[in-house]
């Protein structure tokens, strides 16, 4: 890394993370001390569910007002000095660069950066990231050692990324058994008999919802829940539109006192358990 690599046209201004949220990811691979006597500390908060694109990285124990920024790749390895750099590379392959975030660790030896999980950055431009897909982070400084400039890394950080879909049990059958506005719980009226029968618990709601037809005479053939598909799903639609394809809104008579995005969402991501 050159001092050239640094146009004072892309600084970009520390900021310190204020957010509450948890610690994700995990350190892999040794840092070597920089010029501060130790290694410096990568770690990250926020949530490993990719949908809330929630990420903010963190370093510290690094040379004060020392420039750098993140590198990310998929694949993790173990380089000893890279090119002159006085620090080992922890990653290799396609290796993105957030070289257009770089930040200084000012006075306090410390950077952070918010990073978009939709936009990560990759040589041949950016990719978003998915549920499955483990990423591995590292922060590239300069520093200075015996008098001449050079270059170190911090350990690497290895931030394994989900999806908290919504499931049936935790988010929609609640939903169904709680009361409506101006109308009573839809379990009241779909509990015990004939058209739509949930039953009396959430797997036989289940079971009664998820790729099953309708057999009423003015819905039949409809499929309740079709999974990944809500706009073909009868009971999104019946919630959701003042007009269904068939019959009136639901709640029969009210409004629905629930969320239906959530309902949207729960088929929309495949309609778990
Ligand atoms: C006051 C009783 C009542 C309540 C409460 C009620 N429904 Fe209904 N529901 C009906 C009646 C009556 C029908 C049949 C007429 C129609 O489709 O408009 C029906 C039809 C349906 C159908 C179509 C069934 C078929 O096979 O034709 C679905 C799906 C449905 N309701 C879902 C719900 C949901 C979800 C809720 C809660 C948000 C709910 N209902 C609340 C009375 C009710």
């Amino acid at each position: 890394m050159t001092a050239t690599a640094f146009s004072t046209a892309a600084l970009a201004l520390l900021t310190l993370a204020g957010s509450a949220s948890g610690q994700i990811g995990s350190s892999y691979c040794s840092a070597n001390s920089n010029s501060t006597g130790g290694p410096s500390v990568i770690s990250a908060s926020g949530s490993t569910d990719v949908a809330l694109n929630d990420v903010t990285l963190a370093c510290s124990s690094l040379p004060l007002n020392a420039f750098g920024y993140f590198v990310t790749s998929q694949t993790q390895s173990f380089i000893a000095g890279p090119g002159g750099s006085s620090g080992n590379l922890c990653i290799a392959g396609n290796i993105g660069r957030y070289a257009g975030n770089i930040v200084s660790s000012g006075s306090t030896g410390a950077v952070s950066l918010v990073v978009d999980l939709t936009g990560v950055p990759a040589p041949t431009g950016s990719y978003a990231a998915l549920p499955g897909d483990t990423l591995n982070f590292q922060f590239w400084h300069r520093d200075a050692a015996g008098g001449s400039v050079t270059s170190n890394f911090s350990p690497g950080l290895e931030i394994t990324f989900d999806s908290a879909a919504p499931t049936f049990v935790q988010d929609v059958y609640p939903l169904l058994t709680q009361p409506n506005i101006n109308a009573p719980e839809c379990i009241i009226c779909h509990g015990s008999f004939g058209g739509l029968n949930m039953g009396q618990d959430a797997a036989s709601a289940y079971a009664a919802l998820v790729n099953v037809a309708s057999t009423s005479f003015n819905c039949q053939g409809s499929i309740y829940v079709v999974p990944g598909d809500f706009q073909n799903s009868l009971l999104y639609s019946k919630i959701a539109s003042p007009n269904p394809s068939c019959g009136s809104q639901m709640p029969f008579g009210g409004t629905f006192a629930g969320d239906v995005n959530v309902i949207r969402d729960w088929i929309a991501a495949g309609a778990a358990f």
